[in-house]
């Protein structure tokens, strides 16, 4: 692995703790302005001193975040298709890697579908992208997207994220299960869970605890941050479970607090 890989690398995941909190806000890549999205730039301003990094598309970083800011950026560039389409998730390469080396950032995200009926274009996708993204030392985050009629058990997980490994990716984001540890045991390379859909505070600070137990390096969460009744509290709640070993507990304490 060349410098520049590990040099990215280290601006993903804090080199302090091998640890790291991702913020997601790149749905409107397929979900347009979905709640908390309105407006990235209003969303995103408060909350990225508690993130490691910040995970969107080249339309959001160029129209809503100023180029002088500090966060390393992991680059959504695979797409193809809207929540009003049939193939949900049907996706392709849409952003270049020269276009990701423009806008200088630390890595990119690619999302496969395992079982779908189109998973050979998804697994060919980001194969080719990863060889490409690999000339250049840019860090490849494997998105293990899962289809609607797709169950998020621990087999499943297991199988997709073992298989983005295996492509080539250098960072897994997958999903938290029962069972997660056995999902983190049979991937060899750093694991994230996404929030996935918006639930109380509370379970989905357990949640994000219970992952990194079981392993995993850290979240890459979205819409259980920015739609929050808190979204600053949720996020340095979650940093103080990432970062500073907070218990579930301790960490919705401080979420309750920082309302006040
Ligand atoms: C959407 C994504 C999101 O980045 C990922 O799902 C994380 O966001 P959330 O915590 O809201 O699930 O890849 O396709």
């Amino acid at each position: 692995m060349d410098w520049g890989m590990k040099n990215r690398l280290s601006k993903i995941i804090n080199p302090k703790d091998g640890h790291t909190v991702m913020l997601a806000v790149d749905h409107g890549y397929f979900m347009g302005p979905t709640t908390g999205l309105e407006n990235i730039k209003t969303t995103t301003e408060p909350l990225i001193r508690y993130a490691d990094t910040l995970m969107l598309t080249r339309g959001a970083l160029r129209n809503y975040i100023d180029p002088s800011a500090k966060i390393p950026i992991v680059l959504r560039v695979s797409s193809g298709t809207s929540i009003v389409g049939k193939d949900l998730l049907h996706e392709g390469t849409a952003v270049s890697i020269e276009e990701a080396i423009r806008l200088n950032v630390a890595g990119v995200a690619y999302s496969i579908l395992v079982g779908a009926p189109f998973e050979r274009d998804t697994i060919l996708g980001i194969s080719k992208y990863i060889n490409e993204a690999e000339n250049f030392g840019i860090p490849v985050l494997a998105v293990t997207a899962v289809g609607k009629d797709m169950a998020k058990d621990e087999r499943y997980l297991s199988l997709a994220s073992r298989m983005a490994a295996e492509l080539g990716a250098h960072i897994v984001k997958t999903y938290f299960c029962k069972d997660f540890e056995k999902v983190i045991e049979t991937c060899p390379v750093p694991v994230v869970i996404a929030g996935g859909k918006k639930q109380p505070e509370e379970e989905a600070l357990k949640m994000a605890y219970d992952a990194l137990q079981a392993g995993a390096i850290g979240v890459d969460m979205g819409r259980n941050v920015f739609q929050s009744t808190d979204p600053v509290g949720m996020i340095r709640a979650v940093n103080a479970i990432v970062h500073r070993k907070f218990s579930p507990k301790e960490a919705y304490d401080l979420f309750k607090s920082n309302k006040n």
